[in-house]
């Protein structure tokens, strides 16, 4: 069932990073007002800095894992605050799992306080390396509980759960996305994902690096539908979960392929050493979003990429640019510094 209205004011943790920031910009488009928190612990204010122009956004460098003071009427909080690539989470075990536990606690108190609605950002992990093929919400996960990558999916696991008895024992009107991997413009270069990585290093002419066999599957759904199929959760009256991303499944061999092609790379496509507890296919089944949200992704895997590499391309430029002006900046102090300092005579 849809609500009725747009919502009015909305906070969204983990608003300066990647998904988060896409998210804020779609909402203020939308006309609603936005409250970004975040502790920019893997994000970046580079994100959000052009959304401070709308006037209708505010920015609180707040960590969700302490108490949430936002004043002012709140309708929609999107919980979205935590580290979410493998580089990040394991660089970040205690902090990530703080942020699903801890912060995720913090996000329901505020949105019993307001009387919003909670979208909670879970993630397909929560199947870990599933033993059913596509992952129905039904299916209850295959995860090692004490492997390197169980502080993502255990905290994710009980942000779900902790979000559930919220909703059971309160009656707090949550509802949780378990996204499956997303991408698009404004992911992190080194961040260890897939896409990034690859992106960068065909940009580079560097070898494109391809963990085990590149047999193993992913399905990845661009973060502009990620950001409707959260938008239009929070416009629904379920609680979910329900699976967000896209069912077209390809190997990391394939989109190695794919990115260098459309980057127009010649890059060579070496094999690395797989990561502890990877999983080995990654399909979502996402009946139930396209019957209950009525949402499906739109953005074709080629369009998206196309999009992406546009991104990181003009990125390098920017970059490049920025370096060639501060080395001639810093040539032209040398010089005014070495320069004989002309005097009366
Ligand atoms: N990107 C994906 O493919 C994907 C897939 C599944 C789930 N998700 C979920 O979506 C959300 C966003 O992921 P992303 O890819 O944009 O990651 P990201 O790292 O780019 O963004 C996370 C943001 O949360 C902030 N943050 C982390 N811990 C915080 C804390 N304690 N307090 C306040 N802010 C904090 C970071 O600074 C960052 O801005 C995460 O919850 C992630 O688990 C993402």
């Amino acid at each position: 069932m849809q609500r009725q209205g747009k919502h009015r004011r909305a906070v969204v943790t983990g608003g300066a990073g990647f998904v988060g920031s896409h998210l804020c910009e779609r909402l203020l488009d939308a006309g609603t007002e936005v409250v970004c928190v975040d502790n920019l612990a893997t994000g970046s204010t580079a994100n959000i800095e052009r959304l401070a122009d709308t006037g209708a956004f505010t920015f609180i460098e707040a960590d969700t894992t302490h108490p949430l003071n936002v004043p002012g009427p709140v309708d929609a909080v999107f919980h979205l605050a935590s580290a979410a690539s493998p580089r990040d989470y394991l660089r970040l075990p205690v902090e990530t799992l703080e942020a699903g536990s801890l912060g995720t606690r913090n996000a329901l108190d505020l949105t019993v306080e307001k009387g919003a609605r909670l979208v909670l950002a879970s993630t397909s992990e929560v199947y870990g390396d599933p033993l059913e093929h596509p992952q129905r919400e039904t299916y209850w996960g295959n995860v090692n509980p004490v492997g390197p990558r169980s502080v993502y999916d255990e905290a994710k696991r009980y942000a779900e759960a902790l979000a559930t008895a919220f909703h059971r024992a309160y009656g707090t009107d949550v509802g949780i996305a378990r996204i499956f991997n997303s991408y698009g413009p404004r992911m992190r270069g080194d961040d260890g994902r897939a896409i990034p990585t690859f992106v960068r290093q065909a940009l580079d002419g560097d070898p494109i690096t391809v963990s085990g066999d590149g047999l193993q599957t992913r399905s990845l759904c661009y973060v502009e539908d990620t950001v409707e199929g959260l938008l239009a959760l929070a416009a629904a009256d379920i609680t979910g979960p329900v699976n967000i991303g896209s069912p077209h499944e390809l190997s990391m061999l394939r989109l190695a392929e794919l990115v260098r092609g459309l980057a127009g790379s010649d890059s060579e496509i070496t094999f690395i050493g797989r990561p502890v507890d990877d999983p080995r296919f990654r399909r979502p089944d996402t009946r139930l979003a396209a019957e209950a949200l009525g949402w499906r992704p739109r953005v074709s895997m080629e369009e998206g990429l196309r999009r992406t590499i546009d991104w990181f391309a003009a990125r390098r430029t920017e970059e490049a640019a920025a370096a060639a002006a501060a080395e001639a900046a810093r040539a032209a102090a040398a010089q005014a510094a070495s320069a004989p300092v002309g005097g009366a005579s």
